[in-house]
C-alpha cells in the first residue's frame, strides 16, 4: 500500500513501519483482551456523519489504518476530522456544503469508501466516487447500490473511472435486493433517510453493523422501522442533527481471539465481546471441544485438547461470517479429522489457502468448497497475507506451527486489527513486527 498519499496532518497516524510479523509457534495463549469498535461499522458511521451539518462524535473507534483512510476521504470532502487515538474517538465536523468527490487514490486503498455514495447524493445532490476495481456499472459488485439509488430517483452513470450519481431531491421507493448485501443496504439506507416519502428495502442485510448504523441514524432524527429484520421501512425527513455515538464491538476481532484460544489450547477472556453476535461461530468452537463461558461484559473461551475439525458454511448474518472463514480454516488445519468449508460470499477468499499449505496444511479447494484434513502439526515458513482476514488466519496458524512463521504484507492486518501484535504479546504469544 502506498502510504505516501496520506498527507501529514497533526493527528496523522504513526503506524509502526515493520512490514512483517514474525511468530514463533508453541505458546499457549491466556489472559484478557479488549475488543474495540467494529471496523465494518465505524467506516459507515463516519460516512453517515455527512448527513448532518456540524460535529458528530464517534467513540470506541478502533485505531486502524482504514479509519485513517476514511478520515482523509472526509477531509477532502471539506470536513474537519480529529482522531484521538488514545481516547478512541473521532470528531467529524461537517460543513454546510460538503464536496462530492471521492478520489481513486483513496478508494483503491479501501473499497468501503463506496459508502459515501448514498449520504453524498442525499445531502449534496451529487456523488462522484472512483470505481474500486474499474468495474463498469451494472457489473457484479455495485449493481444493487446503483439499481437502488436509481429507484430512489438518482441518475447514475460511469465516466472516467468514476461512478457519478446525481439527484435533485431523492424520493421514497420500494427496493428489493437480489442478495442481502451489507454495503448496498447501508448506502440505500443513508440515501433514503433524507428522501421525500417512504422507502422500503426488502431482503436487507441484518448484520449487527447494520443495526448499529440504523441506531445512529435514529439518534440523528431518522425514522426507521424494522431495524434488525430483513425489511427496513424508512420515512424520509428534511434534515438530521449530529450526535455522539458508540461503535458496536467488533465481532470478527472477538471471534479471531476465540479461535486463537482454541487453537493454542489456551484460555482467553474477551472483554466487550458480544456473544450474541457470534452464536454460530461459538457453537462451532464448542463442537470442536472448547468451553465457552458467558460473562457480564464479554465471554471466555478455553480449550484443553486438540480441537476437532468443524464444517462451516458462510452466509449473510445470522449465518456464519465469511470474515471468520480463514481463521476457521486455520483451526481445521490442525484439527482432528476432516472438515468441509463452504464459502458462499467471496470465492477469492480461498486464495490464502496456498499460503496456508506452505505451513504444511492439507487443504483442497474446488470452486467454493475447501476440504481441510487436519494435521497434528504445522511447520513455520514465510507466507504472505492476501487480505485482512487471511492475514489473521495465517498468524493463528503460525501460533501453533513449529518454529518461525514470517507473515508478510501485514498492512492488510493493520487495516482491520488495532494493536494486533501487542494484543497477542499480552496473551503470551511470541510475535514481533519486523522490517
Ligand atoms: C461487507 C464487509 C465485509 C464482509 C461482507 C459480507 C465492510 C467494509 N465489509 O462487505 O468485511 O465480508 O460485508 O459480510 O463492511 N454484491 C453484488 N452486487 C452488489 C453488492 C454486492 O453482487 O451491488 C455481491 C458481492 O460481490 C459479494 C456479496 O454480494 O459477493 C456480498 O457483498 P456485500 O454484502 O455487499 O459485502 P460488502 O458490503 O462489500
Amino acid at each position: 500500500m502506498n502510504r505516501a498519499v496520506l498527507p501529514r496532518h497533526h493527528d496523522s497516524p504513526t503506524y509502526p513501519l515493520g512490514v512483517a510479523f514474525q511468530v514463533v509457534g508453541g505458546n499457549r495463549l491466556s489472559g484478557t483482551v479488549r475488543v474495540p469498535g467494529a471496523k465494518n461499522s465505524i467506516l459507515k458511521l463516519m460516512a453517515a456523519a455527512l448527513l448532518a451539518q456540524g460535529p458528530t462524535t464517534l467513540t470506541e473507534v478502533p485505531d486502524i489504518l482504514d479509519v485513517t483512510i476514511m478520515a482523509e476521504l472526509l477531509r477532502r470532502l471539506g470536513c474537519e476530522v480529529v482522531q484521538d487515538r488514545e481516547a478512541g474517538t473521532v470528531v467529524i465536523d461537517v460543513p454546510a456544503a460538503p464536496g462530492h468527490q471521492a478520489d481513486y487514490d483513496l478508494v483503491r486503498q479501501m473499497r468501503a469508501s463506496i459508502c459515501v455514495l448514498g449520504p453524498l447524493v442525499a445531502r449534496v445532490g451529487q456523488a462522484d466516487v472512483a470505481l474500486p476495481g474499474g468495474d463498469a456499472i451494472g457489473s457484479r459488485g455495485l449493481d444493487m447500490h446503483v439499481n437502488g439509488l436509481t429507484r430512489l430517483g438518482a441518475e447514475v452513470s460511469s465516466e472516467h473511472g468514476f461512478l457519478i450519481a446525481k439527484a435533485g431531491q431523492l424520493h421514497g421507493a420500494s427496493i428489493w435486493l437480489d442478495f442481502p448485501s451489507v454495503g448496498a443496504t447501508e448506502n440505500l439506507l443513508m440515501a433514503a433517510v433524507l428522501a421525500k416519502g417512504t422507502t422500503v428495502i426488502d431482503n436487507a442485510a441484518r448484520e449487527p453493523e447494520i443495526i448499529d448504523i440504523c441506531t445512529m441514524l435514529v439518534e440523528m432524527g431518522a425514522t426507521i422501522d424494522g431495524i434488525g429484520s430483513s425489511t427496513l421501512e424508512i420515512e424520509g425527513v428534511e434534515s438530521l442533527t449530529p450526535v455522539t455515538h458508540r461503535t458496536v464491538p467488533d465481532r470478527i476481532v472477538a471471534g479471531t481471539w476465540a479461535v486463537a484460544a482454541v487453537m493454542t489450547q489456551g484460555d482467553i477472556t474477551i472483554d466487550q465481546g458480544n456473544s450474541r453476535h457470534l452464536e454460530i461461530a461459538l457453537d462451532k468452537l464448542v463442537s470442536s471441544g472448547a468451553m465457552v463461558e458467558l460473562l457480564p461484559e464479554g465471554f471466555r473461551v478455553s480449550m484443553d485438547r486438540r480441537p476437532k475439525a468443524v464444517d462451516i458454511v458462510t452466509l449473510p448474518y445470522p449465518g456464519f461470517a465469511t470474515d471468520l472463514q480463514p481463521q476457521f480454516i486455520a483451526l481445521n488445519a490442525i484439527g482432528e479429522g476432516a472438515a468441509m468449508v463452504t464459502e458462499n460470499l467471496f470465492e477469492a477468499r480461498f486464495r490464502f489457502v496456498n499460503e496456508l499449505t506452505r505451513l504444511g496444511a492439507d487443504v483442497h479447494t474446488d470452486g467454493h468448497h475447501a476440504l481441510v484434513r487436519g494435521r497434528p502439526r504445522l511447520s513455520g515458513a514465510p507466507v504472505e497475507a492476501t487480505d485482512v482476514r487471511a492475514g489473521a488466519g495465517l498468524v493463528l496458524a503460525g501460533l501453533v506451527a513449529e518454529g518461525t512463521t514470517t507473515v508478510h504484507e501485514v498492512h492488510h492486518i493493520d487495516r482491520g486489527y488495532a494493536g494486533f501484535v501487542e494484543s497477542l504479546q499480552g496473551l503470551g504469544a511470541q510475535i514481533s513486527r519486523v522490517d
